[in-house]
């Protein structure tokens, strides 16, 4: 009998792995996750919400792992470059990309800004590329790299007052599979995460109008709103090696949502 398994790891012991937006709901909790999954962090947030990473640092230092909080304001792609630059200095190396920070600027299409269409554009799309982008340059040096990409369910249904929200996310649904089939031969694998509405200070607002809540969780065949909790598994699960095959791929964490 042998003593070889067969389950291939879903730790990430040794790993560096770099969150966007990590001081607040979704993304603090995926940076301590992938801390308590074996991984250095360098958890980022905008420089004038720099003091958001304290409670994150500590809870990531608490699990034995190493935390490099770092300033990152999107899209500007010198910020980006600095944010890298800094990596490649105190870590050496970014195994895994969460591209996860994100903004949503409600409003029904007939009053859609142009400033709200930018902004939200800005920071979802266009950050999220130049910060792949950037990483990807280093990750192709190393011939090895994970990027997950936090889309939503918003990337592949509509809902109301969101046109600008899900004409971001339907880019990062689709841009993943671009970033995927371009990037597969440097052994980088490009997912994305497609939660649900979750309860975090983004839908806050959402959830503070209880017909609307009732409505989201009418949609909901599970019957609730998720967590940040519930998507850490689904991010760990695309950067670990059991994944290593998987490219390409929008894994949804919708609680049942998309399938009516
Ligand atoms: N909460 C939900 O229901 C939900 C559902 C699906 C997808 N998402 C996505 O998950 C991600 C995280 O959302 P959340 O709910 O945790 O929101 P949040 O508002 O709690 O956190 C967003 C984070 O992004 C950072 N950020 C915003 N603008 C930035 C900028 N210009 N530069 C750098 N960082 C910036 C914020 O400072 C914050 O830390 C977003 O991409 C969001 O679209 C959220």
């Amino acid at each position: 009998m042998s003593n070889q398994t067969i389950l291939p790891s879903m730790k990430l012991d040794g790993r560096t792995a770099v969150v966007t937006g990590a001081g607040s709901g979704i993304g603090k909790a995926i940076a301590i996750a992938v801390a308590e999954a074996g991984a250095d962090c360098v958890p980022c947030e905008r420089t004038d919400r720099l003091g958001d990473l304290d409670e994150v640092c500590d809870a990531i230092r608490a699990t034995g792992r190493k935390a490099f909080p770092t300033a990152l304001d999107l899209p500007d792609v010198a910020s980006i470059d600095a944010m890298v630059d800094g990596v490649k200095r105190k870590a050496g190396r970014i195994d895994v990309l969460v591209n996860n920070a994100g903004i949503n600027l409600p409003n029904d299409a007939f009053d859609v800004t142009e400033e709200e269409w930018d902004a939200v554009l800005d920071v979802n799309l266009k950050g999220l590329f130049f910060t792949s982008q950037r990483v990807g340059r280093l990750m192709r040096d190393q011939q090895s790299g994970r990027v997950i990409n936090i889309a939503s369910q918003n990337g592949v249904v509509g809902y109301y007052k969101r046109a600008a929200y899900c004409s971001s996310k339907g880019g990062v649904v689709n841009l993943t599979r671009v970033l995927a089939l371009e990037w597969a031969s440097h052994s980088i694998t490009v997912n994305a995460v497609g939660p649900t509405f979750i309860l975090t200070p983004l839908t806050q607002s959402t959830f503070d109008d209880p017909q609307l809540r009732e409505d989201i969780e009418s949609r909901i065949p599970l019957g609730r709103v998720g967590q940040p909790e519930d998507v850490v598994g689904a991010v760990v699960f695309l950067a670990s090696p059991a994944a290593g095959m998987i490219t390409g791929h929008t894994l949804l964490v919708d609680g049942g949502w998309t399938t009516m």
